[in-house]
């Protein structure tokens, strides 16, 4: 069961543009993208933000980290000039932001909830309030994901209209209880760990089946004949959104 787009970007822009940034998100839309991932983690402040690593370093050239730093402070800090200098001033966004950007847009939104390490259950309860009360409108919805089962379960406490896919990069041996538990429709996984038989036998279960992250044509296709219904791709330049 997938009724989502089948490729997405990853981060926004994959590898065109600084990731989880707005500029992602426009260079991702300029690809012909109307599906996009990128990672929400919780400022000090309990405001969402877009980011991958909880401590600074990759991609904010600052010290310190996302959960002891406030919104105010965050929006102001550099997430682009590592990629590029044209990039240089590009601000971390906030979760609210990219939520306007993608309905504005009518981009399609696989939100990771990406929480810091300690704040599983508050990441995941403070991007469901955020996006249950600014949902696309004209009813389609969009999907969390994320590691963390507890930020998950937060997320459908929460909001359990709003389907939610569990990330893992294997396949789990307990995969039917943990997604009974979890009432999540889809497993994401990392096609490196995928066999062929373990993809069939996930969706002769019903569940939706998510890759990431697929950046060459001839493994998305293959991965595609496997029954995958979707992944996310660095290279929108080789792999565009009407790839099959
Ligand atoms: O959601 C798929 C993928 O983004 C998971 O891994 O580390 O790139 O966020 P990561
Ligand atoms: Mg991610």
């Amino acid at each position: 069961m997938w009724p989502f787009p089948k490729i997405i970007a990853h981060r926004g822009g994959g590898t065109l543009a600084p990731e989880n940034t707005l500029a992602a998100m426009r260079c991702g839309f300029e690809h012909g993208f109307r599906a996009v991932e990128f990672d929400v983690m919780l400022a000090a402040d309990q405001v969402p933000v877009l980011m991958h690593d909880p401590v600074f370093g990759r991609t904010v050239a600052a010290g310190g980290s996302v959960p002891e730093s406030t919104s105010a402070q965050l929006v102001t800090m550099d997430a682009g000039a590592w990629f590029d200098p044209r990039y240089a001033g590009e601000p971390v966004p906030t979760f609210l932001q990219i939520i306007d950007y993608c309905n504005a847009n009518d981009i399609w939104m696989n939100v990771e909830i990406k929480p810091a390490p300690g704040f599983e259950t508050e990441t995941g309860r403070a991007a469901a309030q955020l996006l249950r009360q600014h949902l696309p409108k004209g009813g389609r919805m969009p999907l969390f994901s994320s590691f963390s089962a507890d930020a998950l379960r937060a997320a459908k406490d929460v909001a359990p209209e709003i389907p939610r896919g569990f990330l893992s990069s294997a396949v789990p041996d307990d995969l039917t209880a943990i997604m009974q538990d979890l009432g999540a429709i889809a497993l994401h996984t990392n096609y490196k760990h995928l066999t062929r038989e373990q993809a069939q036998a996930v969706k002769a279960q019903g569940f939706g089946l998510f890759c990431y992250t697929v950046n060459e044509p001839e493994l998305a296709r293959e991965l595609l004949s496997w029954g995958v219904d979707a992944f996310c791709t660095d290279r929108i330049d080789l792999i565009g959104p009407d790839f099959s």
